[in-house]
């Protein structure tokens, strides 16, 4: 099959099974990751389809999303790669990507070890910053349960994937425990540029949203 074919394949099956996420893993999260995803390989010389099909099946099978509206049952990222007719060697490059790049599993040491990883790592990385970034960690915060901000919690450091998932900190401790550590763990260069802009963007909402609790603004 055409690759651009198998590429429209995987984008339409995201697309129909993200669609009424809420929790800031949606279809448009896939969107600007294969949009970002594609800049930095062509920046950085990288083989442009398997980027692409890691960026569009990256959160399909994640266990975080609750896709109760969507109505489609959900397969194993394998299963969509076989059955929108991915050869078996890019299958296995794309799977490696997936079951290594989740920013959580980096606290169990996973790395993800191919240039084309490493590059849908940064995109997916990139969107938890910026403006974007800000809209996405209230609405997982909002969607889980958590509180915007109280200061009696104090900010945790965690040690495992296990720890990060059960974590019961409020968004804006989110910043300082997982968004603001982003900017240095990027793997590209491409990406760490793009970055700076992001992260210096929340900072200064950091910075704002402290002086405004106080009443100072
Ligand atoms: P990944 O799926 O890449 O491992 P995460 O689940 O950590 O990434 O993050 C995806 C998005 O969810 C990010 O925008 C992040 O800000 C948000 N998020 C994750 N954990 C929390 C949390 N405990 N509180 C608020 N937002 C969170
Ligand atoms: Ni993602």
């Amino acid at each position: 099959m055409e690759k651009n074919e198998i590429i429209k394949k995987a984008a339409d099956y995201a697309q129909r099974l993200l669609s009424s996420e809420t929790s800031g893993h949606d279809w448009w999260h896939t969107y600007r990751v294969w949009k970002m995803s594609l800049h930095i390989a062509r920046k950085e010389r990288a083989d442009l389809f398997v980027v692409q099909l890691a960026a569009l099946l990256h959160d399909v099978d994640d266990y975080k999303l609750k896709f109760s509206k969507a109505g489609i049952k959900k397969k194993t990222v394998k299963q969509i790669l076989s059955k929108i007719g991915t050869d078996d060697i890019t299958a296995k490059k794309i799977l490696h990507i997936i079951q290594n790049m989740s920013f959580n599993k980096s606290f169990d040491g996973k790395k993800v070890n191919t240039l084309e990883g490493k590059i849908a790592q940064d995109a997916d990385r990139l969107d938890a910053l910026g403006a974007v970034g800000i809209a996405r960690t209230f609405a997982f915060g909002g969607s889980h349960g958590r509180k915007i901000y109280d200061p009696k919690i104090k900010l945790a450091k965690f040690k495992s994937s296990k720890e990060c998932r059960h974590s019961e900190s409020p968004s804006i401790n989110h910043f300082y425990e997982k968004l603001l550590l982003i900017g240095n763990m990027l793997n590209t260069k491409t990406a760490r540029q793009i970055a700076k802009e992001r992260h210096k963007y929340l900072e200064q909402y950091l910075e704002r949203f402290f002086a405004e609790w106080e009443g100072k603004r």
